[in-house]
């Protein structure tokens, strides 16, 4: 069933609350929730709120473009999909309509380790795709996965580092929901006739961070780094890019905010390797904001997942397309030809 759109949405909020109409209560829960107390949730939204844009005028560089080039990979807005799981609990097709929407928006999409449609056939939408990991303990069957992410046409790998074990969801708890419906599963972990379990290891080190190194040619990226000394021996390690985030609020809570980490790693990085940001985005000025404290694009995780709760492929199109038009309206009244022009002389009044 297909909503009708019209006049529909007109931000993402209104996506979020047009999904929680459509979805299962306890899926709903599934995707907005976050651990415990959800401090860092709200954190994560508040840090963009508190921050606030000082326009340059009377510059006359025309309307701003928008595409850029994120380690390599061509896109057409500096907004990724950051990868999150399970999308057949959205929509019954589940990541390929996700993916589709991407492809036509012509932005990258992390697909995520557990998808709920296997990497390759997610790969068969042709949208341009990274792909992310949770590094399994058994580095045979990890290797396999990067294998496989190789054969799709991956063009990077993220490894999440923010979650040596799950965060405490009690959203979750109060619904009784901790597994997958019976119809669904993690369709990369299927091997031979069972789907190996998911395990989220604390023994995952640095030493592995080495070891993918050495798997892969493709950009390696860390996801779920906020202390500038991570952000230092990432880039020791050989690292690629970083991912400033808190998993949504969804690992630690009371875990500092994205956005106000995003500074001190921008500076420990000192521009050696891109930075990319997600936690709270919601609106272009986020976009514009994160850009100015030093990150090359944004991710966003939610937003998605409203649109393909609402309206499958149309619905997650609907969403890029309003963050399209907003991160335009934004560069333009702030008189940026671009994100690459961008820089914190852009926000001399952050309130911090
Ligand atoms: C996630 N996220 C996530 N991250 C990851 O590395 N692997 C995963 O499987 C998932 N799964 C997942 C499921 C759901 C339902 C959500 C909401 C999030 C975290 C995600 O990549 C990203 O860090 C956050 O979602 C960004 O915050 P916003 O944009 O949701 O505020």
């Amino acid at each position: 069933m297909t909503l009708d759109l019209t006049p529909g949405p007109v931000n993402v909020r209104d996506f979020e609350t047009a999904a929680r109409d459509r979805l299962d209560p306890a899926h709903y829960d599934y995707f907005a929730s976050g651990a415990q107390d959800e401090l860092t949730v709200a954190a994560n939204e508040a840090a963009f709120r508190r921050r606030m844009l000082v326009p340059r005028v009377l510059r006359g560089g025309g309307p701003p473009r928008l595409e850029t080039t994120v380690l390599g990979t061509p896109a057409a807005m500096p907004v990724l999909l950051a990868p999150t799981a399970f999308h057949r609990l959205a929509w019954p097709e589940g990541e390929p309509a996700t993916a589709r929407a991407a492809a036509s928006a012509g932005v990258i999409m992390i697909a995520a380790m557990l998808s709920t449609v296997s990497i390759e056939d997610i790969a068969a939408t042709g949208a341009t795709l990274w792909f992310q990991l949770y590094p399994q303990p058994d580095m045979a069957f990890t290797e396999s996965l990067v294998r496989r992410a190789e054969a799709a046409g991956c063009r990077a790998l993220v490894v999440t580092v923010d979650s040596p074990a799950l965060g405490r969801n009690e959203r979750g708890d109060r619904n009784g929901f901790h597994d997958l419906p019976p119809d669904l599963h993690c369709a990369n972990m299927r091997e031979g006739g069972h789907v190996r379990q998911v395990v989220l290891s604390p023994h995952i080190s640095w030493a592995d961070i080495g070891r993918l190194r050495s798997m892969t040619t493709l950009p390696l990226l860390l996801k779920g780094v906020l202390h500038p000394l991570d952000a230092r021996l990432a880039v020791e390690h050989g690292v690629d890019g970083i991912i400033v985030s808190n998993h949504g609020g969804r690992q630690l809570d009371t875990a500092a905010a994205s956005l106000d980490r995003l500074p001190a790693v921008a500076e420990a990085v000192a521009g050696r390797v891109p930075l990319l940001l997600d936690g709270g985005v919601r609106r272009g000025t986020d976009v514009v904001k994160a850009l100015a404290l030093g990150a090359t694009a944004v991710a966003v995780g939610r937003p998605v997942l409203w649109g393909l709760a609402t309206a499958g492929e149309a619905g997650v199109s609907r969403v890029l397309s309003l963050l399209r038009t907003e991160l335009e309206n934004a560069l333009t009244l702030c008189g940026a030809t671009g994100p690459g022009e961008v820089t914190r002389d852009e926000l001399g009044g952050i309130l911090a």
